[in-house]
C-alpha cells in the first residue's frame, strides 16, 4: 500500500533533484483529496468509484486522448456505439486545481469488434468506464482516474449489476494485465491494489452499491518494437 501522500511528493522531488528526463511522469498520482477533490465522481444518485488508476508512471504515450483509445481497444473496449452517447457524462474532481470536470471519454466493452461490439454492449450489457486525467496546475501527475462499472441488458434500462462497481474494475483489471496488443502496439500491464484513499461501503454511492474500498493501479508500459 502507498504512503499518499508523502511518498509520491517525495518520489517527485526527488526526480526533480537528480533531473530525470520529462518523457516520464516521475509520480503514479496523487490522492484527489489532498486538494480539495474526491476518490468518488459526482452522478445521478450520488457518486461513482474512481476504483482504477493508471498510473503517471505508465508510457507517457498511453495518457493521451489518442493513446488511452488504443489501449482500451487492446484490453477490450472501444468508443461508445456509433458515438451515441446514453446518459448525461459525469463530473469528477480530481483535487488537481481544475475544478470539477465532465469525463473526458467513455469506453464500452466492445465484445470482440471495435466499430459495432458497443451496440452489442448497449443491448447485452457490459462493462464500462468514465476516465478523467490528472492534469491541473497543482497536481500534474497525468494519470487517468477510472470509473469502472459492469451494467446490465438495456431492458434493465442499464442499471448496474449487484456488486458492479467491484465485479467492473476486477474484470477491466483481469483483461488488462500481462501483455495485449492493438494497432501495433504492445503493452504490458502491472497491477496493484491500493487501499485507504476509498472508503468502504455504500456511504454516498451511486445507487447504494457498496463498494471494497480497493483502487487498483495500474501501470503500463509500451514495448519496444
Ligand atoms: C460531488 O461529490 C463529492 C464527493 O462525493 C461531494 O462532496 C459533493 O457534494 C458532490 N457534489 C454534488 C454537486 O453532488
Ligand atoms: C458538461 O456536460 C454537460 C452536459 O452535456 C454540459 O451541459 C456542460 O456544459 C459540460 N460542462 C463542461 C465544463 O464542459
Ligand atoms: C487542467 O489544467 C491544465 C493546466 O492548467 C490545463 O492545461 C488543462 O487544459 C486543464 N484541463 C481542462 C479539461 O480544463
Ligand atoms: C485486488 O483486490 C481485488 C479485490 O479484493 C482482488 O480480487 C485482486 O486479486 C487484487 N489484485 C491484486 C493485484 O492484488
Amino acid at each position: 500500500m502507498l504512503c499518499a501522500p508523502l511518498a509520491l511528493f517525495g518520489l517527485f522531488y526527488a526526480s526533480a533533484v537528480t533531473g530525470l528526463a520529462i518523457q516520464k511522469r516521475a509520480v503514479d498520482f496523487f490522492d484527489p483529496a489532498q486538494g480539495g477533490g474526491s476518490i468518488f465522481d459526482n452522478a445521478t444518485f450520488g457518486g461513482e468509484p474512481l476504483n482504477v488508476i493508471i498510473s503517471g508512471q505508465s508510457s507517457p504515450d498511453v495518457l493521451t486522448d489518442d493513446g488511452i483509445l488504443n489501449y482500451a481497444q487492446a484490453i477490450g473496449f472501444s468508443k461508445e456505439c456509433l458515438g451515441l452517447h446514453l446518459g448525461t457524462p459525469q463530473t469528477a474532481n480530481l483535487g488537481d486545481g481544475n475544478g470539477s470536470l465532465n469525463q473526458t471519454i467513455e469506453f464500452r466493452q466492445d465484445f470482440g469488434n471495435d466499430f459495432l461490439g458497443t451496440c452489442f454492449e448497449s443491448l447485452l450489457g457490459g462493462n464500462h468506464f468514465r476516465v478523467w486525467r490528472q492534469n491541473g496546475p497543482s497536481a500534474n501527475s497525468g494519470a487517468l482516474f477510472l470509473a469502472v462499472s459492469k451494467e446490465q441488458d438495456a431492458s434493465a434500462n442499464h442499471d448496474l449489476v449487484d456488486d458492479g462497481y467491484n465485479i467492473g474494475r476486477n474484470e477491466l483489471v483481469a483483461a488488462a494485465v500481462g501483455t495485449k496488443s492493438h494497432g501495433g502496439v504492445t503493452y504490458n500491464t502491472v497491477a496493484k491494489n491500493i487501499t485507504g484513499l476509498m472508503p468502504a461501503g455504500s456511504d454516498g454511492v451511486n445507487h447504494g452499491i457498496a463498494v471494497d474500498g480497493v483502487i487498483t493501479l495500474l501501470t503500463v508500459t509500451i514495448q519496444d518494437s
